[in-house]
């Protein structure tokens, strides 16, 4: 990956699966180009901000894979009271409050779908802004709990 940089092929690097700060520095000890993102299992039953926070310093950004828990476990988000709730208060979906808290806390997120019009919904998340309040309600959901564990 290093060769593909220096010679133009790639502009940067990122790396997946990398869930401790332990796992992070062991990269970081041999990496020539530290990796411009991580893509991790992250969603607001698992949201590692512990990792996110400390990668900062390297200029690391995180990025979410499952971003609504992933095929076969959506509905659970879908259906949390607090993120119903929020769609509720902003006239939005579950979907858009759930990529909303995702952006707004540092978090790259790139949904699946292969439904066009759950794909222009993605995007539709410009408009509005959760408050400090209701991201802490958000962050409140967290309980370590990952789908799969590679
Ligand atoms: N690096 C890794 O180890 C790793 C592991 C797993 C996944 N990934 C990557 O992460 C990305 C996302 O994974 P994923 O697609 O499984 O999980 P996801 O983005 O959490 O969930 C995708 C599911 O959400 C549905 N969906 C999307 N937008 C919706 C909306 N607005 N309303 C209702 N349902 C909606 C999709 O159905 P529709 O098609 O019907 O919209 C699809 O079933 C993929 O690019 C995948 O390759 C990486």
């Amino acid at each position: 990956m290093v060769e593909a940089v220096e010679s133009g092929k790639l502009h940067s690097i990122g790396i997946s699966n990398y869930y401790t700060k332990e796992q992070v520095e062991e990269v970081l000890s041999f990496a020539e180009i530290t990796p411009a993102v991580i893509q991790n299992e992250n969603h607001i039953y698992y949201q590692n901000a512990e990792l996110r926070d400390y990668v900062k310093q390297y200029g690391i950004v995180m990025e979410s894979w499952y971003p609504f828990g992933g095929r076969g476990h959506t509905q659970e988000s879908f259906e949390n009271d607090v993120i119903l709730d929020l769609a509720k208060a902003h006239g939005k979906t579950a979907a858009q409050i759930i990529l909303r808290w995702h952006l707004q806390d540092g978090y790259i997120a790139i949904p699946g779908s292969s439904n066009p019009d759950h794909i222009a919904e993605n995007y539709d998340i410009f408009d509005f802004e959760l408050s400090e309040d209701e991201m802490n309600r958000i962050r409140g959901i967290d309980e370590q709990r990952r789908y799969e564990h590679w």
